[in-house]
């Protein structure tokens, strides 16, 4: 009999302080109408500095997709965590957040993907392979950002930091025989091309070496420190992240609707038998734009960009509990998941919707 994947259990966590588009004004010259014209986006949350973390926030979205999965933590047999903006720079997020849920069993194995916009797709991905393997039982896949952080609240800054947001949304996977609840196929991608056109490069171990001497700030003192981190990175306001969004945009509009006819055609399914497809919350002109190239109606795609901001590895199991949630996403349903970013990295999900 065919072992299949499935999503046993959801949950998500959004932090309370709600940051609008007039309240960023204070910090940078922009203004809500711009920002909702170019993003779609009228407010993010923010986490609580010094309090919250990525990785609490992943705990916070964890214990509700347990409790949705009607298993206990000690069932957890692998933790893959998606993050971009993780609490140290190593150790990563998944032993953390084993320690902060409080699985003590050895036999718990994490692992951190670093694939930014599409690392829960590429968690799923991993995930569903290592089930169907039959080598755990119970994955539990956590994406989740803490960007507010490590923006540039200056107005150098503003074509950043007004796109992102904080959350987490996670899922516990299970295995099953029965397709019609199950992981239909998912497909990735990568093309380093254009590694730095999306990035935050520093601190790294780079130095400068590829990218100009001057313009990263790398400078021959000596001290071994000054080749990760240099003062003059920190003077520059080089530690932020930088992004050629008209690049993104371009090269985002046209992997998203590849990939998910990729999915479609190894599926032999068509657009239309999608009941809901969950994009990952970028920017609502590029879900828009894949959403007429699909000829999907307004009813079978969720959006919550609007509120929440681009919360990157956490913004499609955000945005599918929630479609979950308010009863728009129902068992035996087809969803399709599809993420496209940094790296760049895309890719694509095709899954019957079991609870
Ligand atoms: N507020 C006000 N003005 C701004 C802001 C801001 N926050 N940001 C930029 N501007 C100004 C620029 O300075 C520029 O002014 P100028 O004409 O006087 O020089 C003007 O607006 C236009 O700037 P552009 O960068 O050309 O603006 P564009 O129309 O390309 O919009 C945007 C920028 C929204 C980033 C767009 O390129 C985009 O949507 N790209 C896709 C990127 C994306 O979605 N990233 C999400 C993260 S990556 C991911 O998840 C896949």
């Amino acid at each position: 009999m065919k072992t299949y994947s499935k999503i046993a259990g959801i949950g998500k966590y959004l932090p309370s302080y709600v940051m609008t588009n007039n309240e960023l004004t204070n910090y940078m010259d922009t203004s809500d109408e711009w920002i909702q014209e170019r993003t779609g986006i009228k407010e993010r949350r923010y986490a609580k500095k010094h309090e919250e973390t990525t990785t609490t926030m992943g705990a916070e979205a964890s214990k509700k997709a347990i409790e949705s999965a009607g298993i206990s933590k000690e069932d957890i047999d692998f933790i893959i965590f998606a993050t971009l903006s993780p609490d140290y720079y190593f150790p990563g997020c998944g032993v953390l957040l084993q320690r902060e849920l409080g699985i003590t069993k050895s036999e718990c194995a994490a692992l951190d993907i670093r694939n930014q916009c599409s690392g829960f797709v590429y968690g799923l991905s991993v995930a569903d392979q290592f089930i169907k393997t039959g080598m755990y039982k119970n994955i539990l896949l956590v994406g989740a950002e803490m960007h507010s952080m490590g923006l540039d609240y200056s107005t150098e800054g503003r074509t950043v930091t007004v796109i992102f947001g904080d959350g987490a949304g996670a899922v516990i996977l299970q295995p099953t025989n029965d397709e019609n609840e199950g992981i239909l196929t998912t497909h990735l991608h990568s093309d380093g091309t254009h590694a730095e056109e999306l990035a935050m490069i520093s601190p790294g171990s780079h130095g400068g070496k590829h990218l100009g001497k001057d313009k990263f700030g790398f400078e021959e003192t000596g001290n071994p420190g000054d080749i990760f981190v240099t003062q003059k990175m920190l003077d520059d306001g080089l530690l932020f992240p930088n992004m050629n969004g008209q690049l993104v945009f371009k090269t985002a509009v046209t992997k998203f609707p590849e990939v998910i006819q990729e999915a479609l055609q190894k599926t032999g399914k068509s657009p239309s038998e999608i009941d809901m497809f969950i994009p990952h919350q970028a920017n609502l002109r590029i879900a828009s734009f894949v959403q007429k190239q699909l000829g999907l109606s307004d009813d079978k795609v969720y959006n919550n960009i609007q509120k929440y901001g681009n919360t990157t590895a956490a913004s499609i199991p955000i945005a599918l509990c929630e479609a979950y949630e308010l009863g728009k996403v129902k068992k035996g349903d087809l969803v399709c998941l599809a993420a496209f970013g940094s790296g760049f990295t895309w890719g694509s999900a095709l899954l019957n919707w079991a609870i």
